[in-house]
């Protein structure tokens, strides 16, 4: 006998239509990966902008994909929850992946990935003396400390990772707050200033590590306290940085996201290493359900002093078990 699926015919028709398709079949394998922009899959594919375009609308329009805009570029990513975002799952698990297409669009996204992660690094390495100034410029500073002792410096944990640290700064505001700290940055000159920031306020409780967090290791945590203080938006997809960060977070524990609201400043994107013009709430609020986290806080505060007119949010997620289930 027939089990019962969810998908009516003509629903599941469209997403066999939509995924039927070599190239479409490439983009969902490449998606399943997580978000990528226009520019890039048209870069992985080696085919037309407006080629690609094509594709991802039928697949956008199949429901299969949901397309983000922001400012000047298009983000796609397989829409989860969706019907059919199983069966593309499934789908996806039985291509061949040494299929010569299929493996270069897998070595062309990894190339990608590490001329991107080689840019921000540049970008870093440039800043990193000067990085406590400049993140004054776009950013009320001392309101969204305040906010973050507020929301996260009252109860002392044992273990408190910064991921993307920089200067440490975070480490620094909150050392009251924290048995052991460890901040983890990918950029050298990031971790060299760091360490001597922390040496010279006298604070032997917080280590630094030079690592990437989007590659960290299984050692890493359990910690009771996770901070992701200005990082996301400089990564393609914040949503697998919060995934790894998940992993290393002891049950019951948080995680304090704090980053900027959705604007449109390209230049921040051209000139400053930011790949995501912003984080809007629905988003984290999207991959925090996924991942088994609640939006316990949540704090808003606007920039007024700049013309710019940036709004810095604060979310804090917590894990939904609480502590009741291992
Ligand atoms: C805007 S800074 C924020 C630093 C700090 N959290 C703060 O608010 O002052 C972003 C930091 O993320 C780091 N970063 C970027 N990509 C990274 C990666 N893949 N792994 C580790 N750190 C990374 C950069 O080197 C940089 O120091």
């Amino acid at each position: 006998m027939m089990e019962h699926g969810v998908t009516d015919l003509q629903t599941l028709v469209g997403i066999l239509k939509a995924g039927g398709e070599p190239t479409r079949l490439r983009l969902l394998a490449l998606l399943a990966g997580g978000e990528l922009s226009v520019k890039d899959m048209t870069d992985i594919l080696g085919q037309s902008q407006p080629r690609v375009s094509r594709h991802l609308k039928l697949l956008a329009d199949s429901g299969l994909v949901k397309r983000h805009a922001e400012g000047a570029w298009a983000y796609y990513g397989l829409a989860s929850g969706a019907p059919g975002y199983d069966f593309v799952h499934w789908l996806i698990g039985e291509l061949d992946a040494e299929e010569p297409r299929l493996e270069r669009d897998c070595e062309r996204l990894t190339i990608l990935r590490d001329t991107q992660s080689k840019q921000a690094q540049t970008y870093f390495a440039q800043v990193a003396e000067s990085w406590d100034r400049i993140r004054n410029l776009h950013v009320p500073d001392s309101s969204v400390e305040a906010a973050i002792l507020d929301i996260a410096g009252n109860e002392k944990v044992e273990l408190l990772l910064d991921l993307g640290t920089g200067t440490g700064r975070m480490l620094e505001l909150l050392a009251g707050g924290y048995e052991r700290g460890i901040g983890i940055d990918s950029s050298r000159e990031m971790v060299a200033v760091a360490r001597s920031k922390l040496a010279n306020a006298e604070i032997g409780h917080a280590q630094i590590r030079q690592a990437d967090i989007a590659d960290l290791d299984a050692e890493t945590g359990p910690a009771d306290l996770i901070v992701l203080h200005q990082v996301l938006h400089y990564f393609d997809d914040p949503g697998l940085i919060l995934t790894h960060a998940r992993r290393a977070l002891r049950i019951g524990g948080s995680i304090l996201v704090v980053d900027i609201a959705p604007h449109d400043l390209e230049f921040l994107r051209t000139e400053h290493a930011h790949r995501r013009l912003g984080l809007s709430h629905t988003q984290i609020e999207a991959w925090a359900d996924g991942l088994g986290l609640d939006i316990a806080q949540f704090r808003s505060i606007p920039n007024r002093d700049s013309e710019e007119g940036l709004t810095v949010c604060l979310w804090l997620l917590k894990d939904r078990t609480d502590g009741r289930k291992a």
